[in-house]
């Protein structure tokens, strides 16, 4: 795994391959003599015959045939620099990466552009961290080098540029590792495997992870989770991990992720073509594990509560069946008309013990819900369902700030009504229109006026079919929406 490191020493500097951000309003001034003057002569025929422009994500290599200590310069085209914004820094800052594995060295040293910010810095450490990645354990080794080290040359304010490294590094691997969880196949990651990486997190002093067997789940009635994992031969679980930074007793943040760790669609069995993505219908769920890391790892001083229902949708002679009708944990009872639409279920199960037990000051939950979310945003965005403006704002605000795009869609109280039934509370499907607010309308049936946001990340979790290309989003999981819930969180920190 790379590790970034905070470089001052500019005068005696040595590496493989010094990078430079460059716009298009500079390049006629570009110079790198604070540094080394071996390269300016080729760096002003270069820029004067108009081979590097710095047009946004070109690329320009150049070898030093006069001295030895910095081996090559690379110049990264950033474009105009009034559209600069930390996403365009995080995924250009990728190509670099890509472009390393090529020239086959491991390791860099980059130069950032003046007047960069905080935010900047991070994108940079995630734009490395998060392309660099690959999910390669099922593989004999690859050939080819690993990135080992990445200097970011920083002139003053060392202290504060080394923290947000190093907290932009802490939070690139907790997206890391969930993108390993969530891209396991489905013979080896059972709701049991997710558990016990859950349980890995309880080594921090300040984490409890409890996790909540069949039997018990029995007893309290969780009615969703158990007819959902009922076709499974491996059991479903409840998983309930705590985090206690906050001495004071503050009400908790309660994050609620759907693992359905395969998702055949159950007695309403999917068509075979691509049945394989379902294996990523635990994302939410490793979204959580992974939110709780980081968490942890950031020694927040918040109080934090992750809930993970994890469990296998599979068409057995035990199945839960339509027609059904189950008594879920608030006593609710829900009339099962698609086994497909199972997501819901077992969040609903969860959302309504978060209420119960925890009182939290806010409920986020995270779920690969609905087809019908990828039909009304496509692949690149995710929906957003909430009960309340003030924690709505927050999240966008967030999510504006980290790249991951998420946009309203609205709950009105006709939607609701999509979901009446004549045998029962409500039913689990909603008729044609609407399926992704109508799945959302389904939940808010879980979680009483606390103040509550859905993410249906159905198009954004992993790469699929539409998904716009990006340097840090390499093939499979994305770890989608950690970032923006870090963010959320991060806000509350000692305020
Ligand atoms: N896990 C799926 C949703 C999904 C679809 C996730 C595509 C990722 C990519 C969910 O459980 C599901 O099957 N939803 C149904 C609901 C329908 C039966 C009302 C759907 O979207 O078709
Ligand atoms: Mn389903
Ligand atoms: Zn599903």
């Amino acid at each position: 795994m790379v590790i970034i490191e905070a470089e001052n020493n500019i005068l005696s500097l040595k590496t493989q391959l010094l990078v430079n951000y460059v716009f298009t309003d500079q390049v006629s001034s570009l110079s790198l003599s604070e540094i080394t003057t071996d390269f300016d002569p080729i760096i002003r025929e270069i820029v004067e015959t108009r081979e590097f422009t710095a047009k946004e994500g070109s690329i320009c290599v150049i070898h030093n045939t006069v001295g030895s200590s910095i081996k090559r310069v690379l110049l990264l085209g950033m474009g105009d620099k009034k559209n600069l914004d930390p996403e365009k820094t995080r995924n250009l800052t990728g190509k670099v990466v890509i472009k390393s594995k090529e020239l086959a060295i491991n390791e860099f040293v980059l130069v950032p552009f003046m007047e960069m910010d905080k935010d900047h810095l991070s994108a940079i450490v995630e734009g490395i961290k998060l392309s660099d990645y690959s999910f390669n354990n099922y593989k004999k080794d690859e050939e080819g080098t690993d990135l080992n080290q990445v200097r970011i040359l920083i002139g003053k304010d060392l202290d504060t540029n080394q923290n947000a490294i190093r907290n932009s590094s802490v939070l690139s691997d907790a997206v890391i590792f969930t993108r390993d969880v969530s891209n396991l196949p489905p013979n080896d990651c059972s709701p049991k495997v997710l558990a016990n990486f859950s349980v890995k997190l309880s080594e921090n002093k300040k984490t409890k992870v409890r996790v909540i067997e069949k039997e018990e789940l029995e007893s309290y009635g969780f009615g969703g989770i158990l007819a959902v994992g009922r076709g499974s031969s491996s059991s479903p679980k409840l998983i309930v991990i705590e985090y206690s930074g906050s001495t004071k007793n503050d009400k908790p943040f309660v994050i609620v992720g759907k693992a359905v760790t395969f998702d055949t669609g159950g007695i309403s069995i999917k068509p075979s073509e691509k049945m394989e993505e379902m294996k990523y219908d635990k994302c939410g769920g490793c979204n959580v594990i992974g939110i709780m890391k980081a968490v942890s790892d950031l020694n927040f001083d918040t109080n934090v509560i992750g809930i993970i229902p994890a469990v296998e949708n599979m068409p057995s002679g035990n199945s839960y069946r339509p027609g059904d009708i189950i008594r879920m944990y608030n006593s609710k009872t829900v009339e099962v008309l698609n086994t497909d639409a199972e997501g819901r279920i077992i969040l609903g199960d969860a959302l309504a013990f978060a209420v119960k037990t925890f009182a939290p000051r806010a409920i986020i939950d995270m779920a690969t819900l609905t087809g019908a979310a990828i039909i009304a945003l496509g692949s690149n965005v995710a929906a957003l369902v909430g009960n309340n403006k003030e924690l709505v704002t927050k999240i966008l605000e967030c999510s504006n700030q980290t790249g991951e795009k998420i946009w309203e869609l609205p709950l009105f109280e006709d939607y609701k009504e999509q979901l009446k039934s004549s045998n029962a509370d409500m039913k689990n499907i909603g008729g044609r229109g609407a399926g992704a607010i109508t799945a959302a309308a389904f939940l808010s049936n879980f979680v009483d006026d606390t103040p509550w946001v859905h993410l249906d990340i159905a198009g954004t979790a992993y790469n699929q079919e539409g998904t716009k290309e990006k340097t840090y989003n390499p093939k499979g999981a994305t770890g989608f929406g950690i970032r923006t819930i870090i963010k959320y969180i991060a806000s509350h920190n000692a305020e």
